[in-house]
Parts: C-alpha cells; structure tokens; sequence
C-alpha cells in the first residue's frame, strides 16, 4: 500500500496570517484514497489540490452517504510539527464510517498518509499564536446509482487548510440562544456520527440565531426539549459552584476529542467534573442561584470557546460578566499550550511528525 505521490508544478501563494479565519485557504496537495466492492480501498495518492469529477447521480449528493474528521497540526520553532491524538480521531472516522455503512478504513495507512501529506506542504503551517494547520479527513459515497443502498464505491480524501480562530470572537466570549423548536439529533439517529446531515440540520436554528443577534444556538434533547445536549458544533460545559458538568455522552452528542481531553484535564487538575444528564432548568435555577459561572464550548476548531449570555425563552443569563471566565482561559491556555508544545504534555496526546 505505498502511497504515490504527484507534486504540484504550479505552487500556489500562500495568504497572510491576518487573512486567515477558518477554512478559507487549502494548501496544494490532497490525498485521495479510493474504494470499490471487491476490491477494498486501493490507490493511495497524494496528488495537487485539485476539484474532482463526479457523476451527478454519485450518492453523497441524494442520501448523504458522507463522514468527516477534523484534527490541527502545529508547527514548533524547533521543527517538527506537533498533532494532537489523531489516532483518537481515526477511530472515531471508523465509528462514524460504521454508522453510515462505509467501509473501514486502516487506521494505519491514514496516519501514514496524514504525515506524508503534511511533510510536503509543511511550509503553509502558519505559526502564529491563535493559527494551525486544520486537517479534513472524509469519505463521500460515489456510486452513481439512485437506489437507496450503502454505495459500492467510495473516495477517501484528506484536504489541508491554514486557519486562524473559527469564532470572529476569537477567545472572547460568543452569545449563545437556547433553541427550544429546532433539534440537531435524536438518540438512535446519527447525532453521535460526525456526519454532514448533522451540521445541515442545525443551519435553520442558527440562522435564526444570527438573525437575533447570536452566534450560535444551545441544543436541547430531541425527546422532551429538556435536556443540554451541545452548543453550536461543538460540546458544552458549565461551571455550576465548585464542579464541572457536561452532558453524558447519550448516542445523540458527538463524542468530542477536545471533550474528553477537557475531562481529562480537569480531572488531572483536581477538579470536580460529572458527566450527566443535565436540563435546561437546572442551568437557569444554578444562573438564579449564583452557582452558574462559567459555560464554554469545546471543539477542534475553537479549541474552547466561552459562553457569555445565554438567552433562554427571551431571558438573558449573563455569565461571569460576559467576560471569558477564569477556568474556560485556564482551559484555553492548557489546551493551546500543549497543542503548540509549549507545554510539558503529560498525557501521551502529542504526536511529533
Ligand atoms: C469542531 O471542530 O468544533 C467541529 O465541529 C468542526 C466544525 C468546523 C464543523
């Protein structure tokens, strides 16, 4: 399974720092890996960034038959570029693969051609604080057949983007409206899948909420409209006393790696952290009670991302004075730090390149 490679003749310049934001730049080589029934995943490649032709009738455009991963790569002012638990991220492209009838992929081969992919655009890994290297792992189904059947053929892409912060706030506090009609998932359906229908539910209630002045929307359960499930695209935690609370993982949340590497952390630092069910009422009664000081979101594209109002049915809670909370920065300093090497990792979860 050696992987070829095809270098661009044609390199493209490369943006400023300040020109970032997420998503908007792509480096100029992808990997493309492709699958046929019969035949498994074959031909690995690294060739030019380049758009790719595909039959209209192709799956992924009726039924979306598709997965996605994100993962950040950093560059370090001593050379080697730094992931952060990418393996961790492969199996869950394998879970999400499981739920949409995709094939396995080897976990192996992926790594190994994350690391090729990323050693020959290495030099567009901006290295300012705040920037990184986002990586974008996905499958799209690509059987050109209408039938409502997994496809029997499958493309396996990695493409690269330099990217600043996802949120224009940046580490600053974002306005969050607690979305009570629309649901993003239901337990038994795909909400625990990193899967593109996924994102495509939640674009209604977010508009809206742009639409209301917010950034983002607080998910609510599926079931009874009750219970916090995530925030925006990313998972949620509250700071309520001395304790740390997020949503038990219930087959509708994703399971986030920046998620679990919070627990982690706090637990490593001491701090009380409960994974439970956790309901809209018992946010506003610890807000009423001076309990409720900090909320934050977490993900691999805002790293952290704090909560300063929550509008609930028309009323504001303003948490910690709208201002970035104590906790939610030392998260945001730990997180980044030991993303960017700076920190002593005591985890395993740095994969030098
Ligand atoms: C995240 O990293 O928080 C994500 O969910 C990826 C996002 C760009 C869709």
């Amino acid at each position: 399974n050696k992987i070829a490679v095809e270098l661009t003749t044609a390199p493209k310049s490369k943006p400023d720092n300040g020109q970032l934001s997420f998503g908007k730049y792509f480096t100029d080589h992808m990997f493309i890996l492709d699958y046929d029934a019969g035949k498994g995943w074959h031909d690995p490649r690294i060739v030019p960034y380049q758009p790719i032709p595909l039959d209209p009738a192709a799956k992924v455009f009726h039924y979306g038959q598709t997965v996605f991963e994100g993962m950040k790569a950093y560059k370090t002012p001593e050379g080697p570029v730094l992931l952060f638990r990418p393996y961790k991220n492969l199996q869950r492209l394998n879970r999400s693969n499981a739920r949409l009838s995709i094939p396995h992929i080897d976990e192996g081969l992926v790594i190994e051609a994350l690391k090729q992919l990323i050693q020959i655009d290495k030099d567009w890994i901006p290295d300012e604080q705040g920037t990184s290297l986002y990586i974008r792992p996905f499958v799209i189904a690509t059987q050109a057949t209408l039938g409502v059947q997994p496809s029997e053929q499958y493309m396996f892409m990695i493409i690269l983007s330099p990217v600043g912060s996802y949120y224009a706030e940046g580490i600053n506090p974002v306005n969050i409206y607690v979305e009570s009609e629309y649901v993003r998932a239901v337990t038994g359906g795909v909400g625990n899948a990193k899967t593109g229908g996924n994102y495509a539910a939640g674009l209604k209630a977010q508009q809206e909420a742009t639409e209301k002045g917010y950034s983002q929307v607080l998910w609510l359960d599926g079931i009874h409209r009750k219970y916090i499930e995530e925030v925006g695209s990313m998972n949620v935690f509250f700071k309520v006393g001395d304790k740390v609370i997020t949503p038990a993982l219930n087959g509708s949340i994703l399971e986030g790696v920046t998620r679990d590497s919070v627990i982690r952390l706090l637990k490593h630092w001491k701090v009380d952290v409960e994974e439970r069910t956790i309901s809209i009422d018992e946010l506003v009664d610890a807000y009423r009670n001076g309990q409720l000081q900090e909320a934050f979101g977490t993900g691999t594209a805002a790293v952290i991302s704090p909560i300063g109002e929550l509008n609930w049915q028309g009323d504001k809670l303003t948490l910690n004075g709208g201002k970035t909370g104590e906790l939610s920065a030392r998260v945001y300093d730990f997180m980044t730090g030991l993303q960017r090497g700076l920190i002593e990792d005591p985890f395993g979860w740095i994969e030098k390149l």
